[in-house]
């Protein structure tokens, strides 16, 4: 089996963060969000992955790099996506790369709580009869996702593989409909952005045509799939699931990724003897720490700087940022941002790069705002 991920498209979604960067980088737990995708696939066993990329290519190839910083097995190949036509044009592109292998296709911008082995497992399996499996989970809102609905219960059907490993009690399914953001959803089930394909994804791929988004939808490449007779089946996800894509779910991301991590100091970072480390906290090589509590789980980035300061649960400073005489607490704080003096704790906040939060003493006493298009603040009232 092979791996895709899809790391082209747009981030319109999340600016201003993603009027200069990729979404895919964005770091969760100080990890860009398309190297958690990279390690879930490369968790599997799988060692060839492909990555589509569009216009912020240059900026992916040089965080990634040729894969060797995760064995020298690993190869990593980079495919570029002309402009972002929809998920099912991103896997046209890459049919050279994928040839006649069965592969797994994962969305660089989504974040999954479980081991994919048990799915993929199954899947590569020579006598697997099936030709396209994805992942579902119910959620609240299907209305802004693909909707999947399954055939009635049918007690011949197969057993199905659980996320454990462990054959559970409960038929399988096959998959009746696919819709995307269905307005009036069939179901609660949104189809995650992980998907098993065998080769015939392209022919269906090449047969649909673009969405009233004018896009070629990969829901629709399945639904094809499904029309012509092929096997499509579900693999109910048992975990978490996060789409990055959407700016309220970053900071929720990063509390996920943050729960995942193992607490470590890099012996390079300096901690002054009157700072306070609560819980699980992993500061990383050159960071310095003085006079401040960091309450864990948290992360300090490479060469951060945290000085008479709070560092509350949930947050992740990255790297070359700084926090002077002010607290922070469920935060992102991207690189090379200072916050200084500020009174009142910081909490809830998504601050990017190179940015200044700064309280001032000279009067007239008024807020000073440098924001770009679409910020958001909130300030307090009183
Ligand atoms: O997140 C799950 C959802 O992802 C599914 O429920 C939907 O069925 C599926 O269509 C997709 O919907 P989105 O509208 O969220 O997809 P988005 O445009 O955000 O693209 C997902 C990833 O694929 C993202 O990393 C960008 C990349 N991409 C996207 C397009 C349209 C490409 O590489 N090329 C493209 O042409």
């Amino acid at each position: 089996m092979k791996g895709l991920i899809l790391s082209g498209g747009k981030g319109t979604r999340l600016r201003p963060l993603t009027y200069t960067r990729a979404k895919q980088l964005l770091p969760l737990a100080n990890k860009p969000v398309l190297f958690y995708a990279i390690e879930a696939i490369l968790n599997t066993g799988i060692r060839e992955i492909g990555i589509v990329v569009g216009d912020t290519h240059e900026e992916i190839r040089a965080a990634v790099g040729d894969g060797s910083r995760w064995g020298d097995d690993v190869r990593i190949e980079f495919i570029q996506q002309s402009a972002p036509l929809g998920l099912a044009h991103a896997v046209l592109t890459a049919r050279e790369f994928i040839g006649d292998d069965r592969f797994i296709l994962f969305l660089g911008d989504n974040l999954i709580g479980e081991r994919l082995n048990p799915l993929i497992d199954s899947f590569a399996a020579e006598d697997c009869p099936y030709h396209c499996r994805i992942l579902l989970t119910p959620v609240e809102n299907p209305r802004e996702f693909g909707v999947a609905e399954l055939e009635p219960l049918s007690t011949d059907a197969a057993i199905i593989i659980e996320s454990d490993g462990a054959p559970s009690e409960q038929p399988e399914r096959r998959v009746r409909r696919l819709i995307e953001k269905p307005k009036d959803p069939p179901s609660d089930l949104a189809l995650v952005g992980v998907y098993c394909f065998d080769h015939h994804i392209f022919e269906a791929a090449e047969s649909i045509r673009p969405s009233a988004r004018g896009e070629l939808e990969i829901t629709d490449a399945i639904q094809w799939l499904i029309d012509q007779g092929y096997d499509v089946r579900p693999h109910l996800l048992r975990s978490y699931w996060i789409d990055t894509g959407k700016m309220e779910d970053i900071l929720d991301a990063n509390r996920q990724a943050l729960k995942g991590l193992a607490p470590s100091i890099d012996p390079t970072a300096t901690i002054a003897d009157d700072v306070t480390l609560q819980g699980d906290v992993t500061v990383q090589a050159g960071a310095t720490i003085r006079n401040s509590t960091v309450r864990g789980p948290a992360i300090i980035g490479e060469r951060a700087v945290i000085e008479n300061a709070y560092v509350g649960p949930f947050s992740s400073i990255y790297h070359d940022a700084q926090i002077l005489n002010s607290e922070v607490e469920y935060c992102i704080v991207l690189e090379h941002s200072r916050i200084v003096g500020v009174p009142g704790r910081i909490e809830a906040s998504l601050i990017g790069r190179y940015v200044e939060v700064a309280a001032s003493h000279v009067k007239p006493h008024a807020h000073k705002l440098m924001l770009g298009d679409y910020s958001k603040v909130g300030l307090l009232d009183n």
